[in-house]
């Protein structure tokens, strides 16, 4: 018996230790983790450098509030704030926390109510952002939502454009959706989505929160497609496994969330912000986001020379180390047989395997990883060579 509330259907996998890639079960049982903890240690598990740091600051102190002046969140503010090409930060401790304080910033710098969304977008579970996200099934029996979201389908920007009114104040968006089944945003969709916004005075609200932190091969996907967000968020890999979230805006959003505008007691914890400097010390490095677009090319070369001649294959998609595989059935027995045969992976809807592996992952893994993913697709289509 367990009890805590069955809110996730979790998985018979009990972790004992986890470094790098691996992670090794209660039963002595080592599997490939390409999960990554669902895109948070990018790192892979107890990057040495973060947890360095971290002890450092465990002997230093934990938690003093929000009164004090802090340099360790200075600093990591200052480095969060500059890769993303913005001015200011505020820390939350999680992504729903973070879409939380995006909405609102909007909302009070605009002066306006609406918000534009996507369909299979997600962006949280709290109340704003479950009204957010653009699928019912995580809305379901709650009741009554926040009624200031509008729904478009993703890359189509002919419904966008009639949307967007004057009364819009911001268009919130995954460059890549994620738990909606990894889609990934057109460069005229979203520089088009940009454009509305600057033509109706609305502000552009991108949800790095699964894509950021390196996971696409730069520090925030929207860099792929040379946007000029006004509000980018982040967490999951932001803090290596120690929860952290961020709300990343330009300077002139800064009079909006003045003192006592909004806040947090745990927000900017002092071992959350000293983890997520020490992660995007190593992550934020030209050689290294290369090396994750390197890895992606082969990761995806692998995949589709093994995989293309499946029937059951919809299509092979991704961006840096964000993976999906789109099939034609559900992939929850092949995601459990996967694990059997000692490799994690995830899903994105019910037909999409997802793989998040970490960005420090070796070529040689991903080769075994392609290799037990091909097996066990192909085994259970009966197909198998
Ligand atoms: C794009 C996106 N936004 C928001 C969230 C919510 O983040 P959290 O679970 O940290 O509240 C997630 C989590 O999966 C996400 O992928």
């Amino acid at each position: 018996m367990s009890y805590l509330f069955p809110t996730y259907a979790r998985w018979e996998v009990e972790p004992d230790t986890a470094i790098g890639t691996l992670l090794t079960d209660k039963n002595g049982k080592t599997y490939l983790d390409f999960t990554s903890g669902i895109g948070v240690c990018n790192l892979g598990h107890q990057p040495e450098a973060v947890k360095e740091a971290v002890k450092t600051q465990l002997d230093r102190f934990w938690h003093v509030s929000n009164l004090f002046t802090m340099n360790e969140q200075e600093k990591a503010a200052e480095r969060l704030a500059k890769a993303a090409g913005m001015d200011a930060v505020f820390f939350s401790n999680s992504g729903a926390e973070a879409n939380e304080g995006a909405i609102k910033l909007a909302r009070k710098a605009t002066g306006r109510n609406k918000i534009i969304t996507f369909t299979q977008s997600f962006h949280g579970r709290t109340f704003a952002t479950m009204a957010a996200t653009g699928q019912d099934k995580v809305k379901q029996g709650f009741g009554s939502m926040l009624e200031t979201f509008e729904y478009v389908p993703f890359n189509d920007l002919d419904s966008l454009k009639q949307a967007m009114g004057s009364d819009v104040a911001a268009v919130m968006l995954e460059v890549i959706q994620g738990e909606g089944g990894i889609h990934i945003g057109t460069t005229e969709f979203l520089q088009g989505a940009e454009q509305l916004c600057r033509e109706y005075g609305s502000l552009l609200i991108i949800d790095e929160i699964q894509t950021g932190i390196g996971r696409t091969g730069k520090p925030f996907a929207f860099q792929h497609f040379d946007l000029d967000p006004d509000i980018v968020t982040s967490a999951k890999g932001l803090g290596s496994g120690f929860p952290i979230g961020a709300v990343i805006g330009k300077e002139s959003l800064n009079e909006f969330f003045g003192p006592g505008s909004h806040g947090s007691t745990f927000g900017g914890n002092p071992l959350s912000v000293t983890a997520a400097s020490a992660t995007m010390d190593e992550i934020f490095q030209e050689a290294f986001l290369q090396e994750v677009l390197n890895k992606s090319e082969y990761v995806l070369n692998q995949l589709k020379t093994a995989l293309s001649d499946l029937e059951l294959l919809v299509e092979i998609r991704g961006l840096g180390l964000m993976i999906g595989i789109e099939l034609t059935v559900p992939v929850g027995d092949i995601l459990t047989e996967l694990r059997a045969q000692g490799v994690i992976a995830l899903s994105a809807g019910e037909k999409v395997l997802r793989l998040l592996p970490p960005l420090t992952v070796t070529e040689d893994e991903l080769k075994q990883g392609a290799e037990k993913i091909n097996e066990v697709v192909r085994n259970f289509c009966g197909t198998a060579l």
